[in-house]
């Protein structure tokens, strides 16, 4: 029978339930209106309806892309609803990561922040292009698109896997096509679109560093006497770990002109001051141009950090902007004292137990 106790659990038991749930929240369908101005892809999709072929066609009609953007979209029944997943896939991964953050990804700012050269807008470029490769190589694996398949790259491991139907993520096809869909163009003189450019090339390059052979053995007990192996994504919230980082890390650079040929590269700053060369960053590396504001404030960029829960042992300083905390005590149930029965169930009596909970004042 269910007892019911109070206990007051350490904070950090219950950020893990906290956390739990978020993760949780991650593979739930959200509903984005498609008005939100979201890094590359404004998109306007917003049934979660299978598409037939007609529907297809008006879905990429109604996306606000280039002209060249919606011939492509015709031609690839399946993509219009991909490019959604994408967005939605890209918009919990920043907020999941973003989440102890004074700027928490939130759509309010977004626009005003995609025109600037941040290091929070460098994280926007490189996670929607990362989210994108991500699941257009998910969407050809799977079979939602008609014009790619699995992965099928010339080598032999990757012939016997088509035996054993095990189906490798096509990375290769979805790199291919952002570019042509995001039409690398020239490299332009411009600045901003020079670092939105390469924080995008970032993205995609996260993806593919977690690219993994898997293999698996066929065989008389466990003799492996056929392996089959192929290629498999990590899971996306590995990515998005990968690109926090980045960001963390990012390199602040500026334009110069490259006396050969005319044309301006992104350098960063000298590393060392008695070296004459600027260095380029590197093709792996976040860039941005400008520093970014606090984000304590309602303003342009996002609405503050007013009303954000926060955790006194950590953040909640830095995140209220030292304008203090209001505390508040509420009592939440959870399962506990779960012990196996033989046989095969678990039991659990039902705990309550007192928090508190940190919000920043005004
Ligand atoms: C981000 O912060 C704002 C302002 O405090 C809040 O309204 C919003 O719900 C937060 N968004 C997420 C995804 O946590």
């Amino acid at each position: 029978n269910p007892r019911t106790c109070y206990c007051k659990a350490p904070l950090h038991v219950l950020r893990m339930f906290q956390f739990n749930f978020l993760f949780f929240l991650f593979f739930l369908p959200c509903s984005l209106t498609g008005k939100e101005p979201l890094a590359l892809f404004p998109l306007s999709v917003s049934t979660s309806e299978p598409l037939s072929a007609k529907v297809h066609l008006k879905q990429c009609e109604l996306l606000k892309v280039s002209r060249k953007q919606k011939r492509l979209c015709r031609r690839e029944p399946g993509l219009a609803e991909t490019l959604r997943d994408s967005v939605r896939l890209s918009l919990l991964e920043c907020q999941y990561q973003f989440r102890n953050e004074r700027w928490n990804c939130s759509l309010d700012g977004r626009a005003s922040l995609l025109k600037r050269g941040f290091k929070e807008t460098a994280f926007l470029y490189a996670v929607s292009s990362a989210a994108l490769t991500h699941s257009l190589a998910k969407a050809c694996s799977s079979g939602r698109m008609e014009r790619c398949t699995c992965d099928d790259s010339p080598d032999l491991e990757n012939r016997e896997a088509w035996q054993w139907g095990v189906c490798g993520d096509n990375l290769k096809y979805s790199t291919k096509f952002l570019k042509n869909f995001l039409g690398q163009r020239r490299i332009s003189k411009d600045l901003r679109a020079r670092v939105d450019m390469h924080n995008t090339n970032v993205g995609v390059k996260a993806v593919k560093s977690g690219l993994k052979t898997t293999c698996k053995c066929h065989g008389v007990s466990g003799s492996c006497a056929v392996r089959t192996c192929w290629k498999q994504l990590s899971p996306f919230h590995e990515t998005g770990k990968l690109l926090k980082h980045k960001y963390e890390t990012a390199i602040k650079v500026f334009s110069v002109t490259n006396d050969a040929t005319g044309e301006a590269e992104l350098v960063s700053p000298k590393k060392h001051s008695h070296s004459l060369k600027h260095h380029s960053p590197r093709s792996t590396d976040l860039v941005y141009m400008e520093d970014s504001p606090s984000y304590c404030r309602t303003g342009k960029y996002s609405p503050g950090t007013a009303g954000r829960i926060c955790s006194k042992e950590t953040n909640c300083d830095s995140m209220c902007c030292g304008r203090g905390y209001n505390t508040q005590s509420r009592v939440v149930k959870f399962s506990c004292h779960c012990q196996v029965q033989w046989c095969c169930y678990v039991e659990c009596q039902q705990c309550m137990q007192e928090e508190e909970v940190y919000t920043c004042k005004k």
